[in-house]
């Protein structure tokens, strides 16, 4: 199962207590990515820039997208087409759904994941990279949960309904 949405949408928590209840090995495509580039994301677009990283993103995307597990993407995975080629291939992919200002207020509350997207972007430059990547999350998923008024444990129990 893949796990895709906007930043903030709770895809690294759900997918790890999915991990847990479902007794899956759990793989966060943006943690696996550190563990190569040995810096935060942050430095690496700083260094790098961002069709880099996109670049590496693809790469650990066919890596992973067909072992068997739970697997949390980044936000920005549905950017390039061919993401969206191996998504789209894939059954079991869930589009955790939210609001932009509910998104846009716990990407601003996090402070321990720095993420260079929200860093770079107004806040009106944001709301327009969700709403440029909001039918590209719709075509690759199979199922989508609106999380809004969701705790963690309601969208876990929602996403296990519907597997
Ligand atoms: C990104 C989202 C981040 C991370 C990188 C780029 C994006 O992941 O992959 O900073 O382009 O939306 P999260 O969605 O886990 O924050």
């Amino acid at each position: 199962m893949i796990l895709i949405g906007f930043m903030g949408a709770g895809k690294t928590s759900i997918g790890r207590n999915l991990s847990e209840i479902l007794n899956q090995p759990f793989y966060d495509l943006d943690k696996e990515i550190m563990k190569e580039i040995n810096m935060p994301l942050s430095k690496y677009f700083e260094i790098h820039g961002e069709s880099q990283f996109r670049q590496l993103e693809h790469q650990y995307l066919s890596k992973y997208y067909q072992l068997p597990g739970i697997i949390s993407t980044g936000g920005g995975c549905v950017e390039t087409v061919e993401n969206r080629i191996l998504l789209e291939k894939m059954n079991n992919v869930i589009y955790l759904k939210a609001d932009f200002d509910i998104l846009q207020k716990r990407i601003t509350d996090d402070q321990v994941s720095l993420r260079p997207i929200a860093q770079n972007n107004s806040i009106e430059e944001l709301r327009s990279v969700y709403m440029n990547r909001f039918a590209f999350y719709q075509s690759c998923a199979n199922h989508t949960i609106e999380t809004d008024h969701l705790t963690t444990q309601e969208v876990v129990d929602g996403v296990i309904n519907l597997i």
